[in-house]
């Protein structure tokens, strides 16, 4: 496994639409440690979730979760999860605002609405296709990730600019936990 940097906001690839993965590839050596690699570097930076896009290869792969999270303190556990071409079926007529950030965007955090719950199709690490209901904040990382392989970042979801700026000075004002 290898520790990927982080690809940051201003790099062209961010912008891109990322490729799907053919089914047959999902078992190479190439495909599963681009996912060991994922995971490792989200581990790493306490990232909520991470796409492949932000480690450098525009392929359709993202993972998220965390038991804890120093990002997002309040969050509550989301499983582990290795997302292969994911597609959002169908959401929620319903969105709420939340704040969010990126590994890709510093500090930067800002509140963006997003639809409250998911039915998304993916297929995971072995092949297999999932059909998974998500709500929340699972369904919140779900849209920030999949954004990533559409090339958009979450300051392009923002409504208003009301509720933005640097973790720090967010904190200070106790605007996010
Ligand atoms: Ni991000």
């Amino acid at each position: 496994m290898t520790l990927c940097s982080i690809v940051n906001v201003g790099n062209p690839n961010l912008k891109m639409r990322s490729e799907e993965v053919a089914w047959d590839q999902i078992k190479t050596h190439e495909i599963q440690s681009i996912i060991d690699n994922l995971l490792l570097t989200m581990q790493y930076h306490h990232g909520a979730g991470l796409a492949a896009p932000q480690i450098g290869t525009n392929l359709r792969i993202v993972t998220y979760g965390f038991d804890v999270n120093p990002r997002y303190p309040e969050a509550e556990p989301v499983a582990l999860t290795m997302m292969i071409n994911p597609i959002i079926l169908t959401h929620s007529h319903e969105m709420q605002p939340g704040f969010e950030g990126c590994l890709s965007l510093g500090t930067l955090r800002g509140e963006v609405p997003r639809y409250t719950e998911l039915q998304v199709k993916f297929y995971d690490r072995k092949g297999n296709e999932i059909v998974k209901a998500v709500k929340g904040f699972e369904a919140r990382i779900i849209q920030h990730e999949i954004d990533h392989l559409d090339g958009k970042f979450f300051i392009e979801r923002m409504s208003s600019f009301e509720h933005f700026g640097f973790t720090e000075e967010l904190k200070i004002h106790g605007i996010i936990p």
